[in-house]
């Protein structure tokens, strides 16, 4: 078996798709462009999702790359061997071209061939679609591995729950193979094989046969064209190749790992709590800098990825601080990740002043509050005698603290305490009401004296947004306040920099093109999630399932508002921008006016 590294790894395998007729493609963006159902790329498919479905690709039918992806879901088991919320997904991909047959032979080569991988094929382990009442069993599969010379005890047939890989609830899907190394573990019970979390078994590689589409709520359709999706976790395939015990222990973070050790003065594998705690800031700080240094980079906030990216940076602190590392060392940690990746990925360079200073921003925002927030904590622990934080207590957390919940649930349980989660969301929309009703009064108190030029302004202030993101070419522009009086608007947006004249005229122009358009300003109620399927921007804060009203005017805009607006945005006038200021550190101010044509 070859030890590579992970630069060596990502070369071997675009080369050897490559040599089978792959054109290679670069990665996309950690945050997809096209697609609101996911805030972040979790998977190789994602950005390719359209050519999936039938989509001519500009490089052709075969196609492999290297994609960097986020998932958060698994982050409590950050820390074990073999979990990230990074990582980096080498894939293949077939689009209507060639199918199980080369896509399996290809995968035995490049893992068992002495010219490649070198693998031994008795640690490896596969795994196939047993079948349901909607697709059949997949013995192609099976009957593939057994003629590549794999032992059928090494082969088992799994349910849809192991073995069918679907982006979510709905898009192009399919049954899978997958493909496992055997740790060289004892078996953790008599039955234990590659369906058995118990760490025994690695997956590496999966590959999945896209042949149908999976409607919202509907039944499974075939494509036309049949698909191959690959993904192989380099860092876990890395760990495997280099012996290690665990990704964390290969390459990938030996620099970061070294520099969590300057910083604190203390040693990885002192105990089991400085090895997770090492584990915690080098994954998440890890994460925190390619989600700010990402070419549509995220800062932190109380929304969307902004707010995932905040839990991590607040998460790392708090594990940073256990190991007594001093005041900005998550920047410090975060060069090393720099360091380590800008040379593959140049957006890391170019965005190093950003990311450097967006993680000590919010490193001393939490400072702020965190001695005083752990305090209270301390103090409400102590209060409860049957063991549960409740609803009130974790939001007084979470809103004078900056406790995101799961750092509450997540501190709770190393009490061995819980956290009223429920009473947390209604809480927490007891607040929203509360600021939304408030909004609202000043609101009508401003609708008392001019009802009708405050509902047009509200309505340019929709507009204006819209117009910033195409502009300034920029999602992460979002609102961060916005004050309407009966003469004029004021709206504060994240942006880093001052406009330009060009750039300001430009978003004026676009205001008055899209009022000159005289769409219809038409409002739905839906839920949360709903709106965001649609790809509605706005406040996301009411995530806990409450409906909302969705504003649409024509394709300028979609978002989220309570109202009231105009009937159509002919109805505004001319837009007029006043002034373009700085309102805080990130954030920028416009006014602007509407007068008569
Ligand atoms: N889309 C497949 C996965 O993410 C390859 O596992």
């Amino acid at each position: 078996m070859k030890n590579l590294t992970t630069t060596e790894l990502r070369d071997l395998f675009l080369r050897f798709f490559e040599e089978k007729g792959h054109k290679i493609i670069p990665s996309a963006s950690l945050i997809p462009e096209n697609d609101p159902t996911v805030l972040f790329t979790t998977a190789g498919m994602h950005p390719l999702v359209p050519y999936l479905m039938g989509e001519k690709h500009p490089e052709g039918v075969r196609l492999t790359d290297v994609q960097k992806c986020v998932r958060t879901g698994d982050i409590d088991e950050v820390g074990d061997a073999s979990h990230l919320t990074f990582f980096e997904m080498l894939g293949n991909w077939s689009l209507g071209d060639y199918f199980k047959k080369e896509s399996i032979e290809w995968s035995w080569e490049l893992l068992t061939s002495e010219k490649w991988l070198g693998i031994d094929k008795d640690r490896l382990y596969f795994t196939c679609f047993e079948g349901d009442e909607n697709a059949p069993r997949d013995t192609f599969s099976f009957n593939r591995w057994v003629e590549m010379g794999v032992d059928e005890s090494h082969i088992f047939y799994l349910g849809k729950k192991h073995n069918w890989w679907i982006p979510g609830n709905s898009g192009p899907c399919g049954p899978d193979t997958e493909i496992f190394f055997d740790t060289g573990k004892e078996k953790c019970c008599e039955e234990c094989s590659p369906a058995c979390s118990c760490g025994k078994y690695l997956e590496i590689w999966n590959n999945v046969f896209m042949e149908y589409f999976q409607p919202l709520g509907g039944s499974l359709v075939p494509l036309e064209k049949k698909n191959v999706d690959t993904g192989m976790g380099l860092e876990r395939t890395v760990a495997t190749l280099q012996g290690a015990k665990s990704v964390y222990d290969t390459d990938a973070f030996e620099l970061i790992i070294r520099r969590i050790g300057e910083l604190s003065g203390k040693n990885y594998s002192d105990s089991d709590d400085t090895v997770k705690a090492f584990r915690i800031v080098a994954d998440h700080i890890r994460t925190a800098t390619f989600m700010i240094g990402d070419p549509r980079g995220v800062v932190p906030s109380n929304v969307d990825q902004g707010y995932i990216l905040r839990r991590l940076i607040r998460r790392a602190l708090r594990y940073a601080m256990q190991l007594e590392m001093p005041d900005g060392s998550l920047a410090e940690v975060s060069k090393a990740v720099i360091e380590k990746y800008a040379s593959v990925y140049t957006e890391l360079s170019d965005n190093r002043e950003k990311i450097l200073h967006e993680l000590d921003a919010e490193e001393m925002r939490f400072k702020r509050t965190l001695a005083n927030g752990m305090r209270e904590f301390e103090r409400i622990k102590g209060g409860f005698t049957d063991g549960v934080i409740d609803g009130k207590n974790a939001f007084r957390l979470y809103d004078t603290f900056g406790f995101p919940i799961e750092f509450t649930e997540e501190m709770a349980r190393e009490n061995g305490i819980s956290v009223d989660t429920e009473g947390f969301k209604s809480a927490f929309e007891e607040h929203q009401k509360k600021s939304q009703a408030g909004a609202e009064q000043r609101f009508k108190g401003g609708l008392a004296e001019a009802n009708e030029e405050t509902a047009k302004l509200h309505s340019a202030t929709h507009l204006l947004q819209a117009a910033l993101r195409r502009v300034l070419n920029d999602e992460n522009v979002a609102q961060k306040g916005s004050n309407i009086t009966a003469e004029r608007l004021r709206f504060d947006f994240s942006f880093p920099r001052k406009l330009t004249p060009e750039e300001v005229k430009a978003v004026e122009s676009m205001v008055n093109e899209f009022i000159a358009a005289d769409y219809p300003i038409t409002c739905d109620e839906m839920t949360v999630d709903e709106a965001k399927a649609q790809g509605a921007i706005g406040l996301f804060d009411s995530k806990y399932g409450t409906k909302v009203k969705v504003y649409t005017m024509g394709s300028a805009s979609k978002e989220i508002c309570g109202g009231p607006h105009a009937s159509r945005t002919g109805e505004l006038g001319v837009f007029k921008i006043k002034k373009e200021e700085a309102s805080s550190a990130g954030v920028r101010r416009i006014k602007a006016v509407l007068t008569e044509k």
